[in-house]
Protein backbone atom coordinates (compact mmCIF):
# COMPACT_ATOMS: atom_id res chain seq x y z
CA UNK A 1 0.00 0.00 0.00
CA UNK A 2 2.56 2.32 0.97
CA UNK A 3 4.64 1.71 -2.12
CA UNK A 4 1.93 2.61 -4.13
CA UNK A 5 1.55 5.76 -2.36
CA UNK A 6 4.65 6.40 -2.87
CA UNK A 7 4.89 5.80 -6.73
CA UNK A 8 1.39 8.20 -6.78
CA UNK A 9 3.22 10.88 -5.14
CA UNK A 10 6.02 10.70 -7.40
CA UNK A 11 3.73 10.73 -10.42
CA UNK A 12 2.46 13.56 -9.46
CA UNK A 13 5.26 15.60 -9.03
CA UNK A 14 6.60 13.89 -12.41
CA UNK A 15 3.77 15.42 -13.95
CA UNK A 16 5.12 19.47 -13.22
CA UNK A 17 8.54 18.35 -15.11
CA UNK A 18 9.32 20.21 -18.79
CA UNK A 19 11.24 18.69 -21.23
CA UNK A 20 14.44 20.25 -20.79
CA UNK A 21 14.41 21.45 -16.92
CA UNK A 22 17.27 20.77 -14.51
CA UNK A 23 16.34 18.44 -11.72
CA UNK A 24 17.94 17.54 -8.30
CA UNK A 25 17.38 13.85 -7.74
CA UNK A 26 16.39 13.14 -4.24
CA UNK A 27 18.12 9.91 -1.98
CA UNK A 28 15.12 7.30 -1.07
CA UNK A 29 12.45 4.84 -1.52
CA UNK A 30 9.90 7.39 -2.61
CA UNK A 31 12.56 9.30 -4.39
CA UNK A 32 13.22 5.58 -5.79
CA UNK A 33 10.07 6.13 -7.81
CA UNK A 34 10.64 9.66 -8.76
CA UNK A 35 13.87 8.37 -10.79
CA UNK A 36 12.57 5.09 -12.10
CA UNK A 37 9.37 7.01 -13.81
CA UNK A 38 11.98 9.53 -15.15
CA UNK A 39 13.64 6.81 -16.01
CA UNK A 40 10.77 5.74 -18.15
CA UNK A 41 10.19 9.10 -20.08
CA UNK A 42 14.04 9.37 -20.79
CA UNK A 43 13.69 6.12 -22.73
CA UNK A 44 10.81 7.86 -24.59
CA UNK A 45 12.84 10.68 -25.57
CA UNK A 46 12.51 13.31 -22.84
CA UNK A 47 15.17 15.61 -22.47
CA UNK A 48 16.87 16.43 -18.86
CA UNK A 49 19.86 17.08 -17.35
CA UNK A 50 19.95 16.01 -13.21
CA UNK A 51 22.02 16.30 -10.57
CA UNK A 52 21.83 12.93 -7.80
CA UNK A 53 21.94 13.62 -4.15
CA UNK A 54 23.69 10.52 -3.35
CA UNK A 55 25.89 7.97 -5.03
CA UNK A 56 22.76 5.43 -4.67
CA UNK A 57 21.00 7.42 -6.82
CA UNK A 58 23.60 8.39 -9.32
CA UNK A 59 23.75 4.48 -9.77
CA UNK A 60 20.03 4.24 -10.40
CA UNK A 61 19.90 6.89 -12.98
CA UNK A 62 22.91 5.38 -14.82
CA UNK A 63 21.09 2.41 -14.90
CA UNK A 64 18.15 3.82 -16.79
CA UNK A 65 20.62 6.16 -19.06
CA UNK A 66 19.13 9.51 -17.52
CA UNK A 67 21.80 12.31 -18.42
CA UNK A 68 23.78 13.12 -15.31
CA UNK A 69 25.99 16.46 -14.39
CA UNK A 70 27.59 17.94 -11.32
CA UNK A 71 26.65 21.33 -9.55
CA UNK A 72 30.08 22.24 -10.67
CA UNK A 73 28.82 22.09 -14.11
CA UNK A 74 25.22 22.96 -13.54
CA UNK A 75 25.30 25.39 -10.82
CA UNK A 76 21.16 26.10 -10.92
CA UNK A 77 19.02 23.56 -11.04
CA UNK A 78 14.89 23.97 -12.00
CA UNK A 79 13.40 21.33 -9.55
CA UNK A 80 14.40 18.94 -6.84
CA UNK A 81 12.71 15.67 -6.24
CA UNK A 82 12.92 14.36 -3.08
CA UNK A 83 11.72 12.62 0.20
CA UNK A 84 10.94 13.41 3.78
CA UNK A 85 10.93 11.72 7.03
CA UNK A 86 8.66 14.04 8.74
CA UNK A 87 6.83 17.20 7.07
CA UNK A 88 5.04 19.66 9.24
CA UNK A 89 2.19 21.92 8.91
CA UNK A 90 4.75 25.26 7.11
CA UNK A 91 6.24 21.96 5.00
CA UNK A 92 9.60 22.05 7.31
CA UNK A 93 11.06 18.58 6.84
CA UNK A 94 13.22 16.00 8.73
CA UNK A 95 14.97 14.16 6.02
CA UNK A 96 18.31 12.27 6.32
CA UNK A 97 17.06 8.89 7.35
CA UNK A 98 18.85 7.51 4.17
CA UNK A 99 22.00 9.46 5.27
CA UNK A 100 21.68 11.57 2.11
CA UNK A 101 20.84 15.03 4.18
CA UNK A 102 24.15 16.93 3.59
CA UNK A 103 23.71 16.25 -0.65
CA UNK A 104 20.24 16.70 -0.33
CA UNK A 105 20.15 20.24 1.02
CA UNK A 106 23.08 21.74 -0.93
CA UNK A 107 20.69 20.31 -4.25
CA UNK A 108 18.02 21.41 -2.58
CA UNK A 109 19.26 25.29 -1.97
CA UNK A 110 20.53 25.04 -5.72
CA UNK A 111 17.37 25.08 -7.25
CA UNK A 112 14.45 27.41 -7.61
CA UNK A 113 12.16 24.81 -6.07
CA UNK A 114 11.84 21.94 -3.81
CA UNK A 115 8.95 19.26 -4.06
CA UNK A 116 8.71 16.62 -1.76
CA UNK A 117 6.75 13.59 -2.62
CA UNK A 118 5.51 11.30 0.58
CA UNK A 119 2.84 9.27 1.36
CA UNK A 120 1.01 10.46 4.17
CA UNK A 121 2.53 8.75 7.22
CA UNK A 122 4.78 11.44 6.71
CA UNK A 123 2.68 13.80 7.88
CA UNK A 124 3.26 15.18 11.58
CA UNK A 125 1.65 18.27 13.36
CA UNK A 126 5.12 19.24 15.02
CA UNK A 127 8.77 17.99 13.80
CA UNK A 128 10.88 15.60 16.21
CA UNK A 129 8.62 12.26 15.95
CA UNK A 130 11.66 10.79 14.95
CA UNK A 131 15.12 10.62 15.60
CA UNK A 132 16.58 14.22 14.22
CA UNK A 133 19.71 12.79 11.85
CA UNK A 134 23.25 15.14 12.64
CA UNK A 135 25.72 14.90 10.05
CA UNK A 136 29.37 15.01 11.96
CA UNK A 137 32.96 15.45 11.20
CA UNK A 138 34.75 11.91 11.61
CA UNK A 139 37.61 14.30 13.73
CA UNK A 140 36.54 15.00 17.31
CA UNK A 141 33.18 12.51 16.84
CA UNK A 142 33.24 12.22 20.73
CA UNK A 143 33.40 15.91 21.34
CA UNK A 144 30.69 16.85 19.10
CA UNK A 145 28.54 13.86 20.08
CA UNK A 146 28.83 15.29 23.55
CA UNK A 147 28.15 18.78 22.46
CA UNK A 148 24.85 17.57 21.15
CA UNK A 149 23.69 15.44 23.91
CA UNK A 150 24.79 18.79 25.91
CA UNK A 151 22.07 20.60 23.27
CA UNK A 152 19.25 17.96 24.04
CA UNK A 153 19.68 18.12 27.56
CA UNK A 154 19.45 22.46 27.80
CA UNK A 155 16.08 20.99 25.32
CA UNK A 156 14.82 19.00 27.68
CA UNK A 157 14.88 15.72 25.50
CA UNK A 158 15.18 12.77 27.16
CA UNK A 159 15.86 10.71 24.26
CA UNK A 160 19.58 9.07 23.14
CA UNK A 161 21.58 10.41 20.74
CA UNK A 162 23.51 7.50 19.03
CA UNK A 163 26.13 7.15 16.24
CA UNK A 164 24.43 5.65 13.29
CA UNK A 165 25.90 1.75 12.51
CA UNK A 166 25.16 -0.31 9.49
CA UNK A 167 23.94 -3.69 9.78
CA UNK A 168 27.08 -4.82 10.31
CA UNK A 169 27.86 -3.30 13.38
CA UNK A 170 30.29 -0.36 12.33
CA UNK A 171 29.57 3.24 11.83
CA UNK A 172 27.70 4.46 8.76
CA UNK A 173 29.39 6.68 6.81
CA UNK A 174 28.13 9.10 4.73
CA UNK A 175 29.29 9.70 0.67
CA UNK A 176 30.81 12.51 2.02
CA UNK A 177 32.89 10.30 4.52
CA UNK A 178 31.04 11.68 7.48
CA UNK A 179 29.32 10.34 10.59
CA UNK A 180 25.88 10.54 11.64
CA UNK A 181 24.22 11.14 14.73
CA UNK A 182 20.93 10.42 15.30
CA UNK A 183 19.22 12.65 18.50
CA UNK A 184 15.87 11.89 19.67
CA UNK A 185 15.08 15.79 20.55
CA UNK A 186 11.05 14.73 20.72
CA UNK A 187 9.22 17.85 19.72
CA UNK A 188 10.99 20.60 18.20
CA UNK A 189 9.38 23.68 19.20
CA UNK A 190 11.79 26.00 17.58
CA UNK A 191 13.19 24.55 14.44
CA UNK A 192 15.23 27.53 13.31
CA UNK A 193 16.88 28.03 16.83
CA UNK A 194 17.57 24.68 16.74
CA UNK A 195 19.43 24.70 13.43
CA UNK A 196 21.34 27.54 14.49
CA UNK A 197 22.38 25.87 17.96
CA UNK A 198 23.40 22.55 16.05
CA UNK A 199 25.44 24.48 13.31
CA UNK A 200 27.51 26.61 16.15
CA UNK A 201 28.98 23.18 16.93
CA UNK A 202 32.11 22.78 15.05
CA UNK A 203 32.31 19.53 14.25
CA UNK A 204 28.47 19.41 12.81
CA UNK A 205 28.35 19.74 9.47
CA UNK A 206 24.95 19.36 8.26
CA UNK A 207 21.67 18.56 10.22
CA UNK A 208 18.36 17.03 8.41
CA UNK A 209 16.19 19.70 9.60
CA UNK A 210 15.21 21.77 5.99
CA UNK A 211 13.34 24.91 6.89
CA UNK A 212 11.84 27.11 4.53
CA UNK A 213 12.96 25.19 1.62
CA UNK A 214 10.73 22.64 0.46
CA UNK A 215 7.65 25.02 -1.95
CA UNK A 216 5.08 22.32 -2.81
CA UNK A 217 4.56 18.59 -1.21
CA UNK A 218 2.51 15.72 -2.89
CA UNK A 219 0.68 13.81 0.00
CA UNK A 220 -0.46 10.64 -1.34
CA UNK A 221 -2.90 9.40 0.78
CA UNK A 222 -5.13 6.58 0.66
CA UNK A 223 -8.20 9.68 -0.60
CA UNK A 224 -6.08 10.94 -3.20
CA UNK A 225 -2.54 13.32 -3.52
CA UNK A 226 -3.36 16.24 -1.72
CA UNK A 227 -1.29 18.83 -3.11
CA UNK A 228 -0.01 21.42 -0.39
CA UNK A 229 1.99 24.59 -1.17
CA UNK A 230 3.84 26.61 1.76
CA UNK A 231 2.33 30.18 2.27
CA UNK A 232 5.33 31.56 3.55
CA UNK A 233 7.40 31.67 0.41
C1 LIG B 1 17.56 10.34 2.54
O1 LIG B 1 18.70 10.78 3.21
C2 LIG B 1 16.35 10.91 3.18
O2 LIG B 1 16.37 12.27 3.39
C3 LIG B 1 15.09 10.51 2.46
O3 LIG B 1 14.70 11.44 1.51
C4 LIG B 1 14.03 10.37 3.48
O4 LIG B 1 14.56 9.58 4.51
C5 LIG B 1 12.77 9.74 2.93
O5 LIG B 1 13.02 8.43 2.58
P1 LIG B 1 11.88 7.44 2.16
O6 LIG B 1 11.28 7.99 0.93
O7 LIG B 1 12.60 6.14 1.93
O8 LIG B 1 10.93 7.36 3.30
Amino acid sequence: MSDTLKRQAAQAALDEVESGMRLGLGTGSTAWHFVDLLGEKVADGFECLCVPTSEQTARQAKSLNIPLTTLDDTPKLDITVDGADEIDPELSLIKGAGGALLREKIVAAASSRMIVIADDSKRVDVLGKCPLPIEINRFGARVTSNAIEALMADAGATGPATLRQTNDGTPFVTDGGHLIVDACFGRISDAKALSGALLAIPGVVQHGLFIDMCDTVYLATGQGIERITRQNR
